[in-house]
């Protein structure tokens, strides 16, 4: 049936080159059936019982959120749960304080001393876990609190910037910065030196915490040479880091071939022993207090510091991890993301913590030395939850599609998140890595949401590959048209996807630019500025997406200036702001081309300065910028030199145009075009390349046209 509906739609895009339209996509959307819950797991679920769905609904909103807060110790309980006095800045669980590092380590140690908080796993096979226990997290995070008081002279609402790989030394820095109530921002450690410098001087730290290395795909990588380079940017920027703490992947040995700069520069090791065995009191702060910003990309280049409150934030991925994650004190849980991004924060430092989890982490490529190694780790462990992206799950199965059935490992959850997920991927995820025996949340959110949007809740609502779901327990999402209306719910139309009510994950504001908040999230289909009702101020997420007639929702990807490689997000301005950093270069486009493995890889478009002449090394040049003033996973896959870009006549580069060569799809409307001609010279040069080095034109899904289609298309 749906092999036939996808062959009726061929003819009309490739031929006629006739541009879909969204009635017509909605009419040929594929529809998946459903896999159902299995009975094992729905017996031991923590959301079995389907009056869940009658204390979450709408007319228990704010209300509903007290059974999230409730998972929490408050040092103070809240006197007002929902406070939206200043829209669109909500404030949760107002009147309530408490401190996030006691709620996830202290107050488990009378239970839960002795178990296993991190088992951490090192790329190198041979070499042996680590394992710490709450008393380890405890002891550590108090004399590192001690350091960070004592020694570096940070209090409550300074910001301290965090650079390291995955290492269980990260997550302690984190709880000890908000035993302090410091902010945190950790930056992911494959960011560029450059990069992480810029959120230094967005943040305004002084402070700067980092490794000397680490390993990844077989190579101890010199990290402290980022550090120099954050600290020397911040510098000519005027902001000053003091303090550069260097923590040392081997004991009592620096693995980095970058000196260490005195007055500056401090091993963390020998730092400690000045502390050993102190305590550090939590401070107890409001719930409304900033617990860390983490940074994303937008439209334009400045990034956006997301800044996450303390009792909300936490309350909302205690209660998502409890219910979506399916999390039990006796569970052997292990996401794959890096605590770099927000799915490390939510769902492997604060989430679980906050429930006396048990998690794994792990250093390195999950195909190092092998597509065998994620089932191994899984097997000696006992892993049962397993929490991955989709791009990690299209590696793996390239790599070794038979090798999970050779480990002898039970998964009875697993989750995707971070990019749309292919049907087929989906159900090999499924069969193969889940025998058949596991659950699958396909979790929509973002960074800014602090926790899960859309999902099934895993015991009670069956899975569809490809769809994430029904809006999650007390979110009630909907879908905008360009011009403001509703698209019908369960029309299979494609539109914006927002929410209609705030709820406690949601980020305060963007760090220093409130306007940018208000602006970017809310400007566009606010019903009135003036209004001081939850009701007129939906949250926009900048996700295209439709919903079916069963109330599940498909994410389409963004509609804004972002590309999601691999799961993480990039901003088309930062990559063509670093490409123009070359010297030939006069203008650039960044666009997303599918891809495989990675769902979206960055295709650059550049023309040259008059007087210079294409060539590879131009090429590379452009390359090697974006590596090293972004970092190495926005490297692009191809870079195409151009004699011109598509330009409308007020001179805005159309990068729909130039996506839509890249990805073999008609290019669109031309006619507003200063150039039109330009863009048959850039379609032959460049499909011409591609089909030469054997990039065969494959056909598109009806969601990844759309997404084409809608991309770059809100300012
Ligand atoms: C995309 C990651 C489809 C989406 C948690 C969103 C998804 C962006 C899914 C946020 C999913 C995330 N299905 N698309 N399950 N999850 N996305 O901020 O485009 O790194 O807006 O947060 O990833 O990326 P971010």
């Amino acid at each position: 049936m749906s092999t036939q509906r996808e062959a009726d739609r061929r003819p009309e895009t490739a031929e006629t080159g006739a541009e879909l339209s969204e009635a017509h996509i909605a009419v040929h959307w594929k529809e998946e059936e459903y896999y159902y819950p299995p009975a094992s797991f729905i017996a031991q679920a923590n959301a079995a019982d389907p009056r869940i769905f009658e204390r979450f609904s709408e007319k228990n909103f704010p209300e509903c959120f007290k059974e999230y807060a409730d998972l929490l110790t408050w040092d103070r309980y809240w006197h007002t749960t929902l406070d939206t006095s200043n829209p669109p800045f909500w404030k949760w669980f107002v009147g309530g304080r408490l401190n996030a590092c006691f709620n996830c380590v202290d107050r488990h140690l009378e239970q839960h001393r002795n178990k296993a908080a991190f088992i951490w796993v090192a790329e190198p096979e041979e070499e042996e876990d680590r394992v710490l226990t709450y008393q380890d997290l405890y002891v550590k995070v108090n004399e590192f609190a001690a350091l960070l008081r004592d020694f570096c002279g940070v209090k409550s609402g300074d910001r301290v910037t965090v650079h390291m790989p995955m290492v269980p030394e990260l997550p302690v820095v984190m709880l000890a910065c908000a035993r302090l109530g410091v902010i945190h921002s950790v930056v992911f450690g494959g960011f560029s030196g450059q990069a992480c410098g810029e959120r230094i001087v967005d943040s305004g730290s002084h402070i700067l915490v980092t490794m000397d290395a680490y390993y990844r795909n077989g190579e101890l990588l010199d990290h402290k040479a980022k550090a120099d380079q954050a600290v020397a940017y911040a510098a000519a920027q005027g902001v000053t880091v003091d303090k550069v703490l260097v923590w040392r992947r081997h004991r009592g040995r620096y693995s980095s071939p970058t000196p260490m700069v005195a007055g500056r520069d401090y091993f963390v090791d020998e730092l400690l022993m000045r502390y050993r065995g102190v305590r550090v009191e939590p401070v107890s702060m409001p719930a409304e207090a900033p617990l860390f910003l983490m940074y994303t990309s937008g439209t334009t280049a400045r990034p956006k510091g997301c800044q996450h409150s303390t009792g909300g934030y936490l309350a909302y991925v205690a209660g998502t991890s409890k219910y979506y994650q399916d999390i039990h004190p006796e569970d052997t849980y292990w996401c794959l993301a890096d605590i770099g991004w927000i799915t490390g924060h939510s769902y492997i430092v604060y989430g679980p913590l906050a429930l006396g989890a048990t998690s794994v982490l792990y250093e390195g490529v999950p195909t190092y030395p092998d597509a065998g190694r994620p089932w191994r780790i899984a097997e000696r462990l006992g892993v049962n939850i397993f929490h991955t992206a989709p791009t990690t799950i299209r590696m793996l199965r390239k790599a070794g599609p038979d090798e999970p059935q050779k480990y002898r490992y039970h998964f009875k959850h697993m989750t995707t998140v971070g990019e749309p997920i292919e049907p087929e991927v989906w159900r090999w995820y499924y069969h193969v890595v889940g025998k058949g025996e596991a659950v699958i949340v396909d979790t929509w959110w973002q960074t800014e949401t602090g926790g899960f949007l859309a999902s099934t809740l895993p015991a009670l609502q069956p899975m569809k590959p490809g769809s994430c779901g029904p809006g999650v327990l007390g979110i009630y999402p909907v879908i905008y048209d360009e011009e403001g209306n509703e698209v019908p719910a369960g029309s299979g139309k494609a539109g914006n996807i927002c929410i209609r009510n705030p709820w406690p994950g949601i980020f305060q504001t963007i760090w220093g630019q409130p306007e940018r908040f208000v602006q970017t999230y809310y400007a566009r289909y606010c019903k009135n500025p003036q209004s001081k009702d939850w009701r007129d101020w939906p949250y926009m997420a900048g996700d295209g997406a439709t919903q079916a007639a069963d109330g599940y929702f498909r994410i389409l990807g963004r509609v804004d200036d972002v590309i999601n490689v691999a799961g993480h997000r990039l901003g088309t301005k930062e990559l063509e702001n670093a490409a123009l950093t070359v010297e030939e270069v006069a203008e650039a486009a960044a666009v997303p081309v599918m891809d495989e493995l990675r769902g979206r890889m960055v295709e650059m478009y550049v023309a040259l300065k008059p007087g210079y002449t294409p060539s590879s090394a131009i090429e590379e040049k452009v390359r090697t910028a974006i590596e090293t003033i972004i970092g190495k996973i926005a490297r692009p896959k191809h870079v195409w030199i151009v004699p011109d870009m598509p330009k409308t006549r007020s001179g805005k580069i159309m990068r729909r145009v130039v996506a839509g060569i890249s990805n073999f799809m008609d290019p669109g409307d031309t006619t507003t075009l200063a150039n039109p001609e330009v863009v048959e010279t850039i379609r032959r040069q460049v499909q011409a390349a591609k089909v030469a080095r054997g990039e065969v034109p494959r056909e598109l899904s009806a969601e990844e046209l759309e997404e084409v289609r809608r991309f770059g298309q809100v300012e």
